[in-house]
């Protein structure tokens, strides 16, 4: 049974450190929405010269656009086998598209990362990524100044400047908050404390999978189906 898991939460909640960490464990691809845009404001395509405004508003992308480049994504080999998805859906109307585009894959599992507002904030104002590769700088240290992947320099996301992360949390409220009772419902959807350390919060996330009953996770972080055959890993 192939793990589709994805990551709801509002702009800091960790979505990105905790979907990279298990699609690393899991040998499945982690389908960063943000990313994606990122990547093609850098390539400057036609797509992310569009975007690029929008972003720096703080506010989302159009919805037919994002559900383009979802479907474009979620179609490709690597995705069949199960994947993470990071940043999408972040509508009503992204999150049914994606239903639509689940048909005949198995069950989408969902978890919701909880963490305060004044937290969030404060993790955004310290953020700093590479200019170069996009990758996040570890936590905590604050004396980095080059990327540990590649060397690159070290820079704020141009939308984690504080008016831009308030105007990030009210779009989350107004449009994508509502996705947590659109999800809650199903069989498969678990709240998770996002204020852990994140070893924490990857032990809780693999447990709440687990207790799905969808693909049980093993003691190294690897999907297991109910034979206990690891899914989606090399042999
Ligand atoms: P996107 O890149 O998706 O940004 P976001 O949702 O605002 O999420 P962030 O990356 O800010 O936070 P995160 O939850 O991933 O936390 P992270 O792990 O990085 O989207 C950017 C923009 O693109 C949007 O505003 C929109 O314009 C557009 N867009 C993207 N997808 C779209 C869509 N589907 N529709 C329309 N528009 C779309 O962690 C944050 C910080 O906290 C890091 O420094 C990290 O090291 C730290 N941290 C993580 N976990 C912990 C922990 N447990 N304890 C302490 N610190 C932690």
């Amino acid at each position: 049974m192939a793990l589709n898991l994805l990551m709801l939460g509002p702009p800091g909640a960790g979505k990105g450190t905790q979907a990279e960490r298990f699609a690393r464990t899991h040998n499945i691809p982690k389908i960063s929405t943000g990313d994606i845009l990122r990547e093609a404001v850098a390539a400057g395509t036609d797509i992310g010269s569009r975007a690029k405004a929008t972003m720096d508003r703080g506010e989302l992308v159009n919805d037919d656009v994002m559900i383009g480049i979802l479907r474009e994504r979620i179609e490709r080999e690597d995705a069949c086998g199960g994947f993470v998805l990071d940043g999408f859906p972040r509508t009503v109307a992204q999150a049914a598209a994606l239903d639509g585009l689940m048909a005949g894959r198995d069950p989408l599992t969902v978890v919701d990362i909880v963490v305060p507002e004044p937290e969030l904030v404060r993790r955004l104002a310290s953020r700093l990524i590479c200019e170069s590769c996009g990758v996040g700088a570890p936590m905590g240290g604050g004396s980095e100044v080059a990327c540990a992947r590649c060397g690159g320099k070290l820079v704020q996301r141009t939308d984690d400047d504080e008016a831009v992360v308030r105007e990030r949390l009210k779009v989350y409220h107004r449009q994508s908050e509502p996705l947590v009772e659109y999800y809650r419902v199903r069989p498969t959807f678990r709240s998770i404390d996002g204020t852990q350390p994140p070893d924490r919060v990857a032990a809780d996330i693999a447990a709440a999978i687990e207790s799905t009953g969808v693909g049980a996770v093993d003691g190294v972080g690897k999907a297991v189906d109910k034979n206990g055959v690891r899914q989606g890993a090399q042999p």
